[in-house]
């Protein structure tokens, strides 16, 4: 059986491919190593396109028997969103059109999405449930809300089976320290504090010490990348066995503040780490927290990972990746 992984040069992607490929399935990585890493398809066949090169994509699938495809390409920052929502509407929506056309073109209908929590934008109760209202606020969280929607019409005209995946913080490392999060440039918060605690930063920033929170500072739902990974294969035969179109969030169902980050970075790699407190961005929600109950009551999913074990994998990972480069 053969996944075509389009993103699996970058973090969660190759986490999923090597996962993948340890349960027999055949991978073939489409990436324009954009934000990728060409080493990171070491558990399937890279094939060097852009999702928006239509006739790259019909060569991969005249190429390759596939039998579904996931896709984690998108631009991911949402502070650029704003700057620059030309790219990204191109690269996550526009490009996603094409992916899809290819595969229905190929006779491919079977399709898992990586979708964010951000599609909720501020949401008016915690833990979020798949049908809270959807109002993202920035271009980042509307792209992966439209592609969403397009999904639905994909599969009411034309038989289209997918799954989107709400990701709440992904965030760890593949314990055996072959693969890890390397974004470019890296914004996401523990990778961040790890910097700190190598002494590549001199201290990281607290955006907002006045949240509705118990320390003041935002809560966040942080789940391993390879508990992803693992409901990604779950949603792949979930599909398989032909289950019906959903969108699962995937989350700890457990917020950490920031403090509580930086505090559990300095317990686990025994080192200092100096915070900074700084006003608050804008458009940062005071809690976001997943309930995951669908994912375990359809796909049979939980996550099994905590913190620490977050921390460490990550720790190990970062220490190895940083000295090397
Ligand atoms: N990291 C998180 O915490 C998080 C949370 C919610 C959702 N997501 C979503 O998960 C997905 C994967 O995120 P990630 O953290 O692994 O990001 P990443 O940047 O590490 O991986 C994205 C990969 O897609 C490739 N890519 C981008 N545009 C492409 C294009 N047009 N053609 C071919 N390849 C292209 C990049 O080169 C990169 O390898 C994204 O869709 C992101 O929006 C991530």
């Amino acid at each position: 059986m053969a996944i075509l992984v389009a993103g699996g040069c970058g973090y969660i992607g190759s986490h999923v491919c090597k996962m993948l490929s340890k349960r027999g399935y055949d991978v073939i990585v489409a990436d324009n190593l954009s934000h990728g890493y060409a080493e990171n398809a070491k558990w399937g066949r890279l094939e060097q396109a852009d999702i928006g090169d239509r006739a790259a994509l019909d060569r991969v699938f005249a190429a390759n028997k596939i039998d579904a495809v996931m896709h984690f390409c998108a631009y991911i920052e949402v502070g650029e969103s704003a700057a620059e929502p030309s790219k990204y509407y191109r690269n996550n929506v526009a490009n996603t059109l094409v992916l899809l056309d290819a595969m229905m073109n190929a006779g491919v209908d079977k399709f898992i999405f990586s979708s964010t929590a951000a599609v909720y934008g501020v949401p008016q109760r915690t833990p979020i449930e798949e049908d809270d209202p959807k109002n993202p606020i920035n271009p980042y969280g509307r792209t992966k809300y439209m592609v969403e929607q397009i999904l639905g019409d994909y599969g009411t005209a034309y038989g289209l089976k997918s799954i989107a995946f709400r990701y709440f913080n992904a965030a760890g490392a593949d314990p055996d320290t072959e693969i890890g999060e390397a974004h470019i440039p890296e914004t996401h918060l523990i990778p961040l504090v790890l910097d700190a605690a190598l002494g590549l930063r001199d201290s990281i920033k607290i955006y907002g010490t006045d949240y509705k929170t118990p320390d003041g500072t935002c809560l966040r739902d942080y789940v391993h990348v390879n508990d992803l990974a693992d409901a990604h294969i779950r949603g792949l035969e979930y599909l398989l066995k032909g289950g019906n179109s959903s969108c699962f969030n995937l989350g700890s169902g457990r917020g950490f503040s920031v403090r509580e980050i930086i505090d559990t970075v300095a317990k686990v790699t025994g080192k200092p780490v100096k915070a900074e407190e700084t006003p608050r961005r804008a458009g940062d929600p005071d809690i976001l927290v997943a309930k995951s109950a669908k994912a375990f009551d359809v796909l049979g999913w939980k996550p099994v990972i905590g913190l620490d074990e977050i921390v460490a994998t990550a720790w190990k990972w970062h220490k190895k990746y940083k000295k090397a480069g």
